[in-house]
């Protein structure tokens, strides 16, 4: 489990999913005033330098991110996301790569809190000096902990302001990886009913994959899944070949938005003729 470190992935395909839901998510919160709390239990880093030699040792955001050019035409979801992406660019091309918790601290209010979870010793790190050169990083908005997310939401559910979104984005490295994530949101369900759930996770030629997706649409929610291939699965049985987004108590807003985005990123991100999305939602809305 130790040897996953995102930086190597930073601004990939999945990412570019993962991260323009997110942002819309947060966008649809903070349309109303009332406070809300984001739970991110596997955080990262937080922001990847794309010049650093991790990440330009697989260079996975060339063939992610950057096949977006500068998003002219670009589906609303996906815009929004660049235009984030750009605001940490000064001085244009992508040099720095946001993950979750440095868009969610760019969308948060100050009355909104940030709870983030990692338990890799060296990314924890990282990812708290990184924090300390950010603005909100040394307030009360935002707190790490180097702990199990999955564990560590037990004891925030419900947040005290009874509005919350858990981002759950675990690697998958580790195959207990997609059983503990259906039991975090059955789980957290019976606390807090009417949080927003959004879980990534990978298209890889594993059985679990199917076993978690259908899983979580036989829960008795209101939810938007959504996947995006951007090859065939590799011949070898091993390796990413695109990645899905399973949002519980969504936004009304985001099925339409995914809608129009993923047939537009599935065209750029594609890698072969067997680059395609799906997009479903439960019958309950
Ligand atoms: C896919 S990365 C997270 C990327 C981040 N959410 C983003 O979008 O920028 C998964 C992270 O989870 C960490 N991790 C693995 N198992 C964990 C666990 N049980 N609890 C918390 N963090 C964990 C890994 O060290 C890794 O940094």
């Amino acid at each position: 489990m130790f040897s996953y470190r995102h930086a190597f992935h930073a601004g990939n395909h999945a990412d570019v999913l993962k991260h323009a839901t997110l942002l819309h998510i947060l966008d649809h919160f903070n349309a109303k005033e009332t406070p809300y709390w984001v739970i991110d239990t596997h955080a990262g880093a937080g922001i990847y330098d794309l010049d650093d030699e991790w990440a330009q040792k697989k260079a996975e955001f060339a063939d992610g991110i950057a096949r977006l050019g500068d998003g002219a035409a670009a589906p609303a979801l996906v815009s929004r996301l660049l235009d984030a992406i750009a605001s940490f660019n000064a001085g244009g091309g992508i040099r720095r790569y946001p993950g979750s918790p440095w868009l969610t601290l760019q969308a948060l209010r100050d009355h909104d809190r940030l709870r983030l979870f990692e338990m890799h010793p060296s990314e924890v790190e990282v990812l708290a000096r990184n924090l300390s050169g950010h603005p909100r990083g040394r307030t009360r908005q935002v707190t790490v902990t180097q702990a199990d997310g999955f564990e560590g939401i037990k004891a925030l559910l419900p947040p005290p302001t009874r509005r919350g979104l858990v981002l759950i984005d675990p690697s998958y490295e580790d195959k207990h990886d997609y059983r503990r994530t259906l039991t975090a949101i059955e789980e957290g369900l019976k606390r807090f009913a009417t949080g927003c759930y959004a879980v990534w996770y990978p298209l890889v030629q594993r059985r679990e994959v199917q076993t978690l997706t259908r899983a979580l649409e036989r829960l008795d929610t209101v939810w938007v899944h959504a996947a995006l291939r951007v090859s065939r699965p590799p011949t070898d049985g091993f390796g990413l070949y695109g990645s899905g987004m399973f949002v519980i108590n969504p936004p009304w807003t985001l099925h339409d938005a995914l809608a129009q985005a993923l047939p537009w990123l599935a065209g750029k991100l594609a890698q072969d003729d067997r680059a395609g999305h799906s997009l479903t939602r439960s019958a309950k809305s």
